[in-house]
C-alpha cells in the first residue's frame, strides 16, 4: 500500500473539502471499525488515524508507522497518552471550538432544573393542563443562586462567565487555586466548601486518574438538600451509584446529566428514569457548527503533524521536540 505518501485512516465521514485537504497530503482510507480486532488488522501501514477510537498498547503495537492520533473531541480519556508518547506518537484533540456548545447545554440544564421546565412541559404535552389538573409546584429563579464550577479549565471558565451574565454567583474549584490570566474574577473555594455552598454544582473536569469518582458519596453528602448536580463532562468523574442513591433518597434535589459512567447505558439503568433527573445522550457538542469545527481542527492537527509542523492542538507536545 505504501507509495511513500502518508497513509491516513479514519472512521469519520468527512465532507468533500476536508477529504480534499487530507488527500492533498496523503492517501485516505476508511477505517472499518466494526470490531476492535478488525480495527487492529488495518493499522499496519497507518501514519495518521483520525477518529473516536480506543488507543491502547495493542492499537499502538498494531500501528508501528503511526505518527499521529487525531481525536475530534476535547476529551482524550480513551487514549493511552503515556504509551503514545513513549512511541513518539502525537495525540491531538479539539479544545476551544466546542466551549460554547457545552456551555449552552450546561446553561440550558441549569435553567431546566431550576424552572422545572421538564415537568411543566410534560404537564402541557400530556394534556394535564387541558384537563385542568393540578399544575406542578412553583419553580425557582436562577438569579442570585450559587453555581459551584468544579474544573476551571477552558469550559469551566466559560461556564462561570455565562453564569455571571445570568446574574448567578459562580464559585470555582480545581486542583490549582490561582486565577489564570484572563479567567473570570470569581472566588475559589476548596472542594468541600464549594459543595456545601452551591445551589448548583456543575462538573467540568477532564477524566483522569485523579478526577475519577472525585464526586462520591461523601462529596454528594456535603451538598444542600435543595441543590442540583450537573455533569456535562465525563460520567466517571461522578460515582453514579452514589449519585443514584442520593437522588432516590432525595438527599439532593436532582441532577442534570449529559454523560454517564457507561455510554450507552444498560437499557435498565435506573438513573435516567428517576423523576428528579434529566439526562441526555452525550450531546454537549452535537450541533452542526461545533461538530464541523471539531472535524476541521482534527484534520488540521493530523495534516500539521504529517507535514512536520506544530499542530494547532496537541496533548503531548513533548513528542515534537527535536522536530524542525
Ligand atoms: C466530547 O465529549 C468531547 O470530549 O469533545
Amino acid at each position: 500500500m505504501s507509495n511513500g505518501k502518508p497513509q491516513i485512516f479514519t472512521n469519520f465521514e468527512f465532507e468533500a473539502d476536508l477529504r480534499e485537504r487530507l488527500t492533498a497530503v496523503g492517501d485516505l482510507h476508511a477505517l472499518d471499525d466494526t470490531s476492535p480486532e478488525r480495527i487492529l488488522e488495518q493499522l499496519a501501514p497507518a501514519n495518521a488515524v483520525i477518529g473516536w477510537l480506543t488507543v491502547d498498547q495493542a492499537f499502538l503495537d498494531a500501528a508501528p508507522e503511526l505518527r499521529v492520533v487525531s481525536v475530534p473531541a476535547v476529551g482524550y480519556d480513551k487514549i493511552d497518552v503515556a504509551a503514545a508518547t513513549a512511541r513518539g506518537v502525537a495525540v491531538c484533540n479539539t479544545p476551544g471550538v466546542l466551549n460554547a456548545a457545552v456551555v449552552d447545554l450546561t446553561t440550558a440544564i441549569i435553567i431546566m432544573l431550576s424552572r422545572r421546565l421538564f415537568e411543566f412541559e410534560n404537564y402541557s404535552r400530556s394534556g394535564a393542563w387541558g384537563r385542568r389538573e393540578q399544575p406542578p409546584a412553583l419553580a425557582h429563579d436562577i438569579a442570585g443562586k450559587v453555581v459551584g464550577v468544579i474544573g476551571f479549565g477552558r469550559i469551566g471558565r466559560e461556564v462561570a462567565r455565562r453564569m455571571q451574565a445570568l446574574d448567578m454567583r459562580p464559585i470555582w474549584y480545581d486542583v490549582y487555586d490561582e486565577l489564570l490570566p484572563g479567567a473570570p474574577d470569581v472566588p475559589f473555594r476548596p472542594l468541600d466548601d464549594l459543595l456545601r455552598e452551591s445551589d448548583f454544582v456543575t462538573v467540568h473536569m477532564d477524566l483522569n486518574e485523579t478526577s475519577r469518582h472525585l464526586i462520591g458519596a461523601r462529596e454528594i453528602g456535603l451538598m444542600k438538600e435543595t441543590a442540583y448536580l450537573v455533569n456535562t463532562a465525563r460520567g466517571p468523574v461522578v460515582d453514579q451509584k452514589a449519585l443514584t442513591e442520593a437522588l432516590q433518597s432525595s438527599s439532593i434535589a436532582g441532577a442534570g446529566l449529559d454523560v454517564l459512567e457507561q455510554e450507552p447505558p444498560d437499557a435498565a439503568e435506573p438513573i435516567v428514569k428517576l423523576p428528579n433527573v434529566i439526562s441526555f445522550p452525550h450531546i454537549g457538542t452535537s450541533t452542526h457548527e461545533t461538530r464541523r469545527a471539531m472535524r476541521e481542527l482534527s484534520v488540521a492537527n493530523a495534516i500539521a503533524v504529517l507535514n512536520g509542523e506544530h499542530p494547532p492542538a496537541i496533548v503531548n507536545p513533548k513528542v515534537l521536540e527535536g522536530e524542525s
